[in-house]
């Protein structure tokens, strides 16, 4: 029986409430499809942090880099200063992991969840794959002048061609892969950003190496107006770090919410990182509001990337089913309680995977 190593970081406010709901599935998935995981629970967090002043240590980190997968809840406190969670563990993960990849499905599951009049599960099913390590989130920035009234910041984008070229790869062999109508948008803005044009570049030789795939090119403007009038003119569409965090927000109003929205932050072959993309909603946590769906969809990619294909669309298509027998009301704060979730789609899973 396959054994795979996973840690998880439930993290800060309703990380660890959707983290408790998200594993009582991906459990039940491992009964019934016959693996096992082994799992280590590391505190960090921003209360640990609070606690003991410990962010991340290298030999808890050094730890994580022999797994098969990290699992992450949430992060973010207000009580601690802007940025420092976020750099010392979502950020730390993704570039000292080198998770050059944010797979970011969007995928509507049922009409009545989506906002736009009209438009339906065949209207939204795309992924946008966000490079996830270079761009506006290197860290590089400065101050002078600070506090006077000749202050100067800058904060500075980085492109490397290396780095642009593996994710613009990835996108072209992921529509291959998905089958579907084999497109890839490239969403940028070149146009102002003029040392985007590496992307220009970039795009297209790689392009050239895949003659079946069809191409296409959005400004970051446009496609915010796109996503919402033609969800449907996307398939799978490559972008910046910074323009992918802020369209995958969009995305997940597509969707649903943010109750829903998933992603995998994958370094292919080594030990990659899922988390829903939502935050850390501290005015929920503890009171089983938030809806787990979301955690329970990044269970489901952690799952298809650890080799558990089955278990993996399993759940995913219980998800889809409690939706439309309406069983699943919403992902809205207070539609069902945290818990009621996982336990339904846990029992789903156990129930559709036991023959007889
Ligand atoms: C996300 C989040 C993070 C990001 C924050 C928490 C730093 O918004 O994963 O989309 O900007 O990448
Ligand atoms: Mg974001």
């Amino acid at each position: 029986m396959a054994t795979h190593d996973i840690a998880i970081i439930p993290g800060d406010g309703i990380g660890p409430d959707v983290t408790a709901e998200a594993f009582k599935v991906v459990d039940a998935a491992a009964e019934v499809f016959g693996f096992e995981l082994n799992k280590t629970h590391y505190p960090f967090g921003s209360q640990h942090f609070l606690d003991t002043g410990e962010i991340w240590p290298d030999a808890d980190f050094e730890e994580v880099k022999g797994m098969g997968a990290l699992y992450l809840g949430a992060i973010g406190d207000p009580r601690i200063e802007v940025g420092k969670m976020e750099f010392g563990i979502i950020a730390k993960a993704r570039f000292d992991l080198d998770l050059y990849l944010n797979i970011r499905p969007i995928k509507l599951y049922d009409e009545r969840l989506c906002p736009l009049k009209g438009k339906g599960p065949d209207d939204v099913d795309m992924v946008i794959i966000r490079e996830n390590t270079e761009g506006a989130y290197t860290g590089m920035h400065g101050f002078a002048h600070k506090g006077q009234s000749l202050e100067v910041a800058t904060q500075t984008m980085v492109w490397t061609r290396a780095g642009v070229e593996r994710a613009v790869r990835h996108a072209f062999e992921m529509a291959r892969a998905r089958g579907g109508r084999k497109h890839v948008t490239l969403i940028d803005k070149a146009n102002a950003l003029r040392a985007q044009d590496i992307w220009t570049r970039v795009f297209a030789e790689v392009a050239s190496d895949y003659p079946d795939i069809a191409t296409g090119h959005d400004y970051i403007d446009a496609a915010c107006m796109r996503m919402v009038d033609s969800p449907e003119d996307y398939d799978v569409a490559v972008t910046s770090n910074l323009f992918g965090d802020i369209i995958t927000d969009l995305g997940a109003m597509l969707q649903g919410g943010l109750g829903i929205a998933a992603s995998g932050n994958i370094h292919p072959g080594k030990v990659s990182l899922f988390e829903p993309i939502h935050g850390s909603f501290p005015e929920a946590a503890g009171k089983n509001l938030a809806s787990p769906i979301a955690a329970v969809l990044a269970g489901s990619m952690m799952l298809d990337y650890l080799g558990e294909q089955e278990a993996s669309s399993a759940i995913e298509n219980m998800v889809i089913d409690l939706f439309k027998s309406g069983r699943l009301k919403g992902v809205g704060a207070g539609d069902h309680g945290t818990n009621e979730v996982g336990d339904m789609v846990a029992a789903e899973v156990r129930r559709v995977g036991t023959p007889g």
